[in-house]
């Protein structure tokens, strides 16, 4: 992988782009509907800064779930152990909306990625900071480099005008207690960071950080090195939701899927990946993404295993 890896990236996005209509956009967030769902793209960030990209990979698109590990990291440098008493680090083998588990769990969600867990760490984040929508922008920032990066109104908006299963997860969940804040603002808050845009190139680059001991690659250090270890480890258990095992047994790596289409995924001391096609499989994750990812870690037999 070291020197060739322009070459795996290629061959795996040429295979994955042979896929001929697999998979659905989603559509349950109207504005989503609107995406052409050709867009293919994929972006390598080493953690020695070198990258490279295919396709649309300069194009922003939403990342939705995506931003549930970069709102969580905010949460545990914020409260470290204490955190899980809110929420659980156990997978669902649920989908990513669902409510079922929550009534037997006390209203505990099973982990930081389903909306139940993302919600909670929400409300955790508006107890904690001052204005928990503009500080934590400032933290996507500093971790992206991208000084001008905005929520998008158009998708938040969409999202606030039909999320009706959150709406019904966040009011659940205050019934049991776990929710400290009014549920409106709490949502207000997760479809603001729901709607946040990037490209495959400025994802990749982002999340260098969980690849590279918890630093940028400017050098700031971000989350201690034994917190990057437990967020990796719950992307891998937990990061596509009831399809987490099948990504672990065909990839190979800690990542996090989205329901606009991207996929993050990283190994460790080397790189993250950040892939994007909109077509989805039934478990609501990238279909294309998905193929890519295994081709890379098949050909780099770079997978953590
Ligand atoms: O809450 C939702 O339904 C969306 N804002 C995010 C869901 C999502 O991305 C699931 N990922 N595959």
């Amino acid at each position: 992988m070291e020197s060739n890896y322009k070459n795996i990236i290629k061959n795996a996005y040429k295979s994955a782009s042979l896929i001929k209509d697999e998979g659905k956009i989603a559509t349950y967030i109207p504005e989503l509907a609107n995406v052409n769902p050709e867009m293919f793209g994929v972006h390598i960030t080493k953690t020695d800064g070198t990258n490279y990209g295919e396709g649309n990979n300069l194009e922003k698109f939403s990342i939705q779930s995506i931003v549930k590990v970069l709102s969580l990291s905010l949460a545990y440098k914020i409260l470290g152990e204490q955190l899980w008493e809110r929420v659980d680090v156990e997978p669902s083998g649920a989908k990513f909306d669902s409510l079922l588990l929550l009534e037997t769990n006390k209203g505990i969600p099973r982990n930081p990625f389903i909306n139940a867990g993302a919600i909670v760490i929400c409300d955790v984040l508006i107890s904690n900071l001052g204005d928990a929508k503009v500080e934590f922008l400032a933290y996507v920032r500093e971790l992206s480099g991208l000084p001008t990066l905005t929520y998008s109104d158009k998708i938040a908006d969409s999202e606030k005008a039909t999320g009706y299963r959150n709406v019904a997860l966040c009011n659940f969940i205050k019934s049991f207690g776990n929710i400290k804040n009014e549920p409106s603002e709490v949502l207000d808050f997760y479809f603001d960071m729901c709607s946040l845009e990037m490209s495959c190139k400025e994802l990749s680059y982002t999340f260098t950080f969980l690849a590279n001991k918890g630093k940028t690659l400017e050098g700031k250090k971000i989350l201690k090195k034994s917190k990057c270890k437990r967020i990796n480890a719950l992307m891998l258990t937990c990061g596509f939701y009831d399809e987490s095992g099948e990504f672990a047994f065909k990839v190979g790596l800690p990542g996090k899927s989205g329901v606009g289409g991207g996929i993050v995924a990283l190994y460790p001391n080397n790189f993250a990946i950040a892939v994007w096609s909109p077509k989805l499989n039934p478990h609501g994750n990238s279909y294309k993404g998905m193929h890519l990812l295994e081709e890379v870690t098949t050909h780099s037999e770079l997978s953590i295993f």
